[in-house]
């Protein structure tokens, strides 16, 4: 399946609030080709040229339940300046090791391909992150000990295999609490 932004599902559908379930290793062909599906959308999604030609919303990470999969299945991509990889990961049933007591938030608050319509406010994350899963890009078990803006991300997409919504954390009425020790993340 060709992920587009019409077949990724929405905040309106109950599917994105399930949690997602462990999957078996090795891979079978259909969730090797689901992750290489969810790898595919981010890349194009990040070519300007495609992105506006397929209407395609730019991400730098996804998981399987916003394709309608309870699979614990993630893929992020964070490029440098030049376009390069400077972050990449595609985990299955990844496990958290520890998360810093220090917080980190976005600037510019968070946004979802889930979610249509933007909640402002700041989301308070842990700034680092450590996490262990089998990795499908180099085919084996890893640890990932990440900071700053990957480890951002990589919380946002291990929410959604919770279930949690990135504005779950945003307090409608006071969106944008001061939190003097916490990072800021331009
Ligand atoms: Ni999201």
């Amino acid at each position: 399946m060709k992920i587009n932004i019409d077949n990724i599902i929405k905040d309106d559908n109950p599917l994105i609030r399930e949690r997602s379930l462990p999957v078996e290793l090795p891979l079978s062909v259909e969730d090797k080709s689901l992750m290489e599906d969810m790898i595919s959308y981010v890349k194009r999604s990040t070519d300007e040229e495609l992105a506006e030609k397929e209407n395609l919303r730019p991400a730098v990470g996804i998981s399987a339940i916003q394709v309608g999969q309870a699979k614990q299945m993630l893929y992020v991509l964070i490029n440098d300046e030049e376009g390069n990889p400077f972050f990449e990961c595609a985990l299955v049933n990844p496990k958290v090791l520890s998360t810093s007591v220090e917080k980190a938030y976005l600037g510019t608050g968070e946004g979802c391909l889930s979610v249509p319509i933007d909640h402002p406010g700041y989301v308070y994350r842990s700034r680092k992150i450590k996490v262990k899963a089998y990795d499908y890009l180099s085919d084996q078990e890893v640890e990932i000990k990440c900071s700053g803006y990957p480890a951002i991300v990589l919380q946002h997409e291990l929410d959604h295999l919770k279930g949690i919504l990135y504005y779950d954390y945003i307090d409608e009425n006071n969106p944008y609490p001061v939190d003097k020790d916490a990072y800021c993340i331009e």
